[in-house]
């Protein structure tokens, strides 16, 4: 057998807290009640032949392999839909069972390819296994009968291909489409012989609704489904188990190694934050990590006009630190920084944040988060105690109402988003506040009660008028509140959302969502035994970012939804060590654990940690870094995979910002469009080459562990450590294992943690200390974190983003399911041919009164700037509304977006931006100079 295979108990996992006992073959066994026969006996070690069962799928019944017998019932019953009873005596071998499943696998390969040597299944396909297991030596009827062995093989999936001559109509493939994925891509067509799996209605895999998930491929137990990587290199012989490099759901995998090389990625069972599923982007997208583009060699140049030179790694680095070292000399301590990386892992972002504070001296480090969540961090901190989501993933299983506000969690957080689905099928409500008609509004078998399609910009409204119609119609939580919460601000709080401006009326007005709708939003939430909250972007990146996080907060406190399963305020984070890279202390005021640099305290522990004396004067932010660089305050950077040049808004200001500076650093896989202002590029590693750790959005502490070595040479907390003692302060980790170490002794979320017990427990959710020695899934069950939850007023002022008549529309932002963010990872592989660029999604209305067709070229114009893309027509957004994605650089949807920013944190707005639209011929001029830049760019890089 395949040596990668996970181990599969043939039926799901009973959630009884009883057991039962048995007996089985003679032996008692005692499992769980409601388990099936076929899971009990495979527990206790006993393998009745199966083949249409599967354990992350409901048994079927169909295959009449796994049959058997039970002291006292007549006939010989499935042992997968047969759950077992107290003092059942079941027998699994027998001669009269040896031969009903000889004779059932003698149909199956009767029609079955015999070409086993040559298949790419060989020694991993349950069907030969079972043929060997039920002892089937020869097949009575020959192969010349009526059979499928010409049906022909569907190629389109770039990812994995689609046998029918090999498929034995088991279903599992529809099971796990349905129950796992959630997409009901896939059907059985026919009936009896002619039965027959078919994707959509007749499609090919590519042209149907499949999204790529790869489920039906991990329950196919022939090769019928089989990955395309697999067929071309051959089955595994090794596997490493580690975490997905995108998004914040932190799937676990297992990478499976042929020799050198990967063959396969297949999400793993244990996996906490996953259980076994993953999306198109984990299990398939990995292929960047070797794409031609990769930079193996480091790179420096005098000037940005310059050809790069490739040198040695002493040599750039000797380089880079005598350059900030001369602008400190001229400019000051503060004139540098540096930008950690939230796809980086904690151990590497640690090390690049002790080296601006203890090497620089400074405490201008910043990190990718404040573009995204750093409204979650402030807004969570200030209500609830703890800048973190409240909840683990599993959660959701016990909601009953759901609402999901500025998220699009089928594209954005997939495998999560299969799971709530599976919630919401099973019965819990749903409520969706979003400008878009998310897939979630309508999906299989799932219909939203409620759809707010608010005017991007008014979520604070809209939130209030919920919390408005609570109060008013006493659905408020009073013994929660009284309890759990400081009664002053609820008090204050209560007076400030009942004020006539926050009413549903009112607030119709402004948001475009009607009363009536909020009101009924409201009713089915506030009456929920269980309601939870999850968010994105879309509640963070706004002006009043962190008024929405707090607003929430308020909400789930109000009627009493924080500290127990089903409920609390979840955020979606976006990238995979989002969570971590801020818990890390990467923002200018914060040392790990979120702990006050101006704090004496905290700062003489680091202090003495290190042996240098810490700035104990907040630094900069991003924006404040650029506003500095463009007075000329600022001028060197170190960026750690992060292309600010592309993910950061207002393009024209980020670059004279950068093209302003005199050194930049950049560490990165590929040359991306901050490297275009660099002068020193330093050459980082994939995740496959990386040790160490993620932390996703549910405070999970995942492992990274590497399958391969540093490609380009060098582990990147060593090249930040090398650079650090050529700054003039040697650090001296051995390995990633020693800072992991640092960060526990120094972090009191995380005392507990150590590569040793993580590869024990296999991920743990912190905190994780002597109070919660096996870390804490759910937060505040007792008390906040902060002791008494705080109600914070959440006055709405509205953006000063306004549409006007040359700028009528508003311009909002999001993601698409087959890319990832910039796209430097993604826009490397096959998932182009989902969406190989960036789309402005316009209503027919506002199409058709400009003239503007679908797939033509539109001039989008902002007060900020212009570029041009193709439209998409569709009803998804609503009149007055346009719509982009952002992955593809030489789109430069940030030419657009405005300077304006959430008044906390400054993380910008991206989802609102006054627009104008019309038909376009050509390429914008923005566009024009990034193409000419883009081709010197790629002539100027001496390869030797
Ligand atoms: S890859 Fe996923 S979405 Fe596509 S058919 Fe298989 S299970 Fe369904
Ligand atoms: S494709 Fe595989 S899983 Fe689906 S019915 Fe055929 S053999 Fe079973
Ligand atoms: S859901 Fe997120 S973490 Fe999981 S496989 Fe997809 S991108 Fe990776
Ligand atoms: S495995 Fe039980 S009927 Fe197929």
């Amino acid at each position: 057998m395949n040596k990668t295979r996970q181990a599969d108990l043939g039926t799901p996992a009973s959630h009884a807290a009883d057991t039962v006992t048995v007996e089985i073959d003679g032996l008692p066994a005692t499992v769980k009640a409601g388990s099936s026969i076929l899971r009990a006996a495979r527990e206790s070690g006993v393998d009745i032949p199966k083949l249409c069962a599967t354990d992350s799928v409901k048994p079927f019944g169909s295959c009449r392999l796994c049959l058997v017998e039970i002291d006292g019932r007549k006939g010989y019953p499935a042992s997968c839909t047969t759950p077992v009873e107290a003092g059942m005596k079941i027998r699994t071998q027998t001669e009269a069972l040896s031969k009903i499943r000889r004779n059932v696998m003698e149909l199956y390969i009767s029609d079955h390819p015999l070409d086993c040597l040559t298949c790419s299944a060989n020694g991993d396909c349950e069907l030969q296994d079972m043929a060997g297991a039920v002892g089937l030596r020869d097949v009575r009827y020959g192969f010349d009968g009526e059979n499928h062995l010409d049906a022909p093989v569907d190629t389109s999936n770039p990812y994995f291909q689609f046998d029918a001559s090999k498929c034995i109509v088991c279903s599992r493939c529809v099971r796990a489409c349905d129950e796992v994925q959630g997409t009901f891509a896939l059907t059985i067509d026919g009936r009896g012989f002619q039965s027959k799996v078919s994707a959509g209605i007749g499609e090919s895999f590519l042209d149907s609704e499949c999204v790529s998930c790869g489920a039906c491929i991990q329950v196919c137990p022939t090769a019928t489904l089989m990955e395309k990587s697999i067929v071309d290199h051959g089955l595994p012989d090794h596997k490493v188990v580690t975490t997905c490099a995108y998004c914040g759901v932190g799937c676990s995998f297992q990478v499976e190694m042929k020799g050198e090389q990967v063959v396969r990625m297949t999400p793993h069972k244990d996996g906490q934050a996953n259980h076994g599923h993953s999306c198109v982007k984990g299990r398939f997208a990995w292929g960047y990590a070797s794409h031609r583009d990769r930079v193996m060699k480091p790179l420096i140049r005098e000037n940005t006009s310059d050809p790069w030179r490739e040198v040695s790694w002493d040599e750039a680095i000797g380089y880079a630190a005598k350059r900030f070292k001369e602008i400190q000399a001229e400019h000051g301590r503060k004139s540098i920084g540096g930008i950690t990386s939230s796809r980086c892992t904690n151990e590497e972002v640690f090390v690049v944040q002790k080296l601006v504070r203890a090497a620089f001296g400074n405490n201008n480090v910043d990190t990718c988060a404040r573009v995204c969540h750093s409204p979650t961090g402030y807004g969570l901190n200030m209500t609830l105690g703890t800048s973190a989501g409240t909840q683990p993933f599993d959660s959701v299983m016990d909601a009953d109402v759901i609402m999901v506000i500025g998220a699009n969690p089928t594209v954005a957080h997939p495998v999560f988003a299969s799971q709530m689905k599976r919630r919401l099928r099973e019965g819990a409500q749903l409520i969706v506040v979003d400008p878009r008609e998310i897939g979630l509004v309508r999906s299989p078998h799932i219909q939203a009660a409620h759809h707010l399609p608010l005017q991007p910009g008014t979520n604070v409204p809209v939130i209030n008028a919920l919390a408005h119609v609570i109060v008013e119609e006493g659905l408020v939580n009073e013994d929660y509140v009284r309890e759990r919460c400081e009664t002053d601000s609820y008090e204050a709080w209560k007076a400030m959302i009942l004020k006539p401006e926050n009413s549903p009326e009112e607030v119709a007005k402004v948001s475009g969502v009607d009363a009536e709708t909020i009101r009924a939003a409201a009713r089915l939430f506030g009456k929920a035994k269980n309601g939870a909250i999850y968010y994105g972007l879309g509640v963070t990146e706004h002006s009043q970012g962190s008024t929405m996080v707090m607003g929430m907060a308020n909400l789930a406190m109000a009627t009493g939804n924080l500290g127990r399963s089903g409920v609390g305020v979840n955020p979606l984070r976006g990238q995979n060590n989002v969570q971590g890279s801020c818990d890390m202390g990467s923002f200018p005021h914060e040392l790990a654990g979120y702990r006050s640099v101006a704090d004496d305290s905290v700062r003489n522990q680091f202090e003495n940690h290190w042996g240098v004396t810490l700035d104990p004067v907040p630094g900069f932010r991003i924006p404040n870094m650029f506003d500095a660089a463009c007075a000329g305050e600022f001028k060197g950077m170190y960026i750690q995979g992060e292309d600010l040049a592309q993910s950061d808004p207002d393009t024209h200001h980020v670059e004279a910002a950068l093209s302003s500076m005199e050194c930049i650093v950049v560490q990165d896989l590929f040359l991306n469009e901050t490297a275009k202002f660099a002068h020193v590029f330093l050459p980082g590693t994939s995740f496959l080459e990386k040790d160490g750790t993620f932390i996703n959005a549910e405070r999970r502490i995942n492992r990274v562990r590497p399958v391969m070595k540093a490609q380009q040479g060098k582990d990147e907390w060593l090249i930040t450590q090398e650079l650090s003692a050529a700054m003039g302060y040697p650090m001296h980790y051995d390995n990633a294992a020693q800072i992991m170490d640092e960060i526990a002794e120094l972090t009191p979320t995380f005392t507990n943690v150590s590569f040793t017990f993580l590869d024990e427990v296999g991920s743990v959710q912190w905190p994780c200390n002597d109070d919660a020695p096996m870390g804490t899934p759910i937060m505040h069950i007792d008390q906040f974190v902060r002791g008494k939850g705080l109600f914070v007023e959440t006055d709405y002022e509205p953006t000063k983003e306004r549409t006007n008549r040359k700028f009528p529309l508003l311009l909002t932002t999001g993601r698409i399911l087959s890319q990832y963010n910039v796209g430097a990872q993604t826009r490397r592989t096959a998932n182009n041919v989902w969406y190989g660029e960036d789309l402005l999604e316009v209503h027919p209305h506002d199409a058709e009164t400009r003239g503007i067709r679908d797939g033509e070229l539109v001039a989008l114009a902002s007060r900020k700037g212009d570029i041009t893309l193709r439209a998409k027509i569709t009803t998804r957004v609503k009149p007055g509304v346009v719509y982009t994605t952002f992955h593809n650089p030489e789109t430069g949807a940030n030419v657009v977006t405005t300077e304006y920013a959430d008044w906390a944190t400054d993380c910008p707005e991206y989802k609102v931006t006054a627009v104008q639209i019309a038909p376009a011929s050509h390429r914008s001029g923005w566009q024009e100079e990034f193409a000419a830049r883009a081709k010197q760019q790629g002539k100027i890089v001496e390869t030797n």
